[in-house]
């Protein structure tokens, strides 16, 4: 499939919580090819001080338009936020791998969407096409006030459990506790022939949702992050371990997060403990680029 470059006029970017914003942006050419699961590379910022795009889940398309739900993390994320209706952002996408819904026995199967925190954001997209079935979607937040999208989901006729961290709302504990409850309370025969699970969060909500998959027998597709500079596949700068298929004696492989994924079978993936990339101690100091992006952050607060 043909990756669009194009730039994007914003039409909203509007805070959504304390946390969080959200942005449409008019990207026809996107909008017509986006699938659940596929993402966006965003040049926040046209000066050359953060030279890197960033990556943003497709959180819904409406007509030409393109959403995408973005939680603040950083320089890149702060300098998005404080952009205005009218202005253009460079935009790279769709890419990737999206969820598979479609094929073999998905079709009949009960969906359930797991989201940890931001995670959240692709679900949407992913719900609006899966809403025939009725989806259970399990949202999975720090606390009350950091739970997002259950609005949109209950109106798309989804089943909505809420776990909370510190209790707040819903069940007191992970997501995962949650997704186990809910497997649980189904009929043991029933469970493998009936559920396929969905999930995008952080990394140990992904691992743990992996083994619960497995321990039930159960298909499930995991929405992995990784650091992404290119997000095109020519950098090799995601790669994640996977089960190998391809050579004997050889018993994983490498697979890149923004090509062949974002969105992989959870068995495939060896859950190693991610590696601090080789520059993290230039990363942990700041470098050079992201001061001069927080001098323009204070010049623009300050103006
Ligand atoms: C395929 C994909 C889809 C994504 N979709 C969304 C989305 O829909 N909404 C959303 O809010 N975020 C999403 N992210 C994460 C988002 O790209 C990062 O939060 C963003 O790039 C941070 O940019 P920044 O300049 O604000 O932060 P930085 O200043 O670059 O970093 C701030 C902090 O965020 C961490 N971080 C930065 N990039 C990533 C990353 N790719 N994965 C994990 N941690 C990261 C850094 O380690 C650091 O601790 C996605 C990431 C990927 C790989
Ligand atoms: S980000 Fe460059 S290969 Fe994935």
């Amino acid at each position: 499939m043909k990756v669009q470059s194009l730039r994007a006029k914003i039409a909203i970017n509007k805070q959504v919580a304390a946390h969080a914003y959200k942005m449409t942006l008019m990207a026809p050419a996107i909008a017509k090819k986006a699938a659940p699961g596929q993402f966006v590379m965003v040049r926040v910022t046209d000066a050359c001080l953060l030279l890197l795009r960033r990556p943003f889940g497709i959180h819904s398309v409406k007509g030409s338009n393109v959403d995408i739900l973005y939680g603040l993390a950083g320089v890149g994320t702060k300098l998005l936020s404080q952009k205005k209706p009218g202005g253009y952002l460079d935009l790279l996408g769709p890419l990737g791998k999206g969820f598979d819904w479609r094929s073999g026995a998905l079709v009949r199967q009960s969906p359930v969407l797991i989201a940890g925190g931001i995670g959240v954001a692709p679900l949407v997209f992913l719900a609006e096409k899966l809403k025939k079935l009725k989806p259970v979607v399990l949202l999975g937040a720090k606390t009350k006030s950091h739970i997002l999208c259950e609005k949109e989901f209950k109106a798309l006729g989804c089943d909505v459990k809420v776990a909370t961290d510190d209790g707040s709302k819903g069940y007191k504990g992970f997501v995962s506790e949650l997704l186990i409850s809910v497997i649980a309370s189904l009929p043991s025969v029933a469970r493998n022939d009936v559920l396929s699970l969905y999930a995008c969060g952080p990394r140990s909500m992904l691992k743990a949702t992996a083994a619960i998959a497995k321990q039930y027998n159960i298909s499930a597709q995991v929405s992995l992050e990784e650091h992404m500079a290119c997000g095109i596949g020519a950098c090799l700068g995601c790669v994640v371990k996977v089960k190998s298929k391809k050579e004997k004696g050889k018993s994983f492989e490498h697979k890149r997060v923004c090509k062949d994924g974002p969105v992989f079978d959870a068995k495939e993936i060896v859950w190693v403990p991610r590696p601090e990339p080789p520059n993290a101690k230039i990363r942990r100091r700041g470098t050079r680029d992201e001061f001069s992006a927080k001098n323009i952050l204070l010049e623009n607060s300050e103006g």
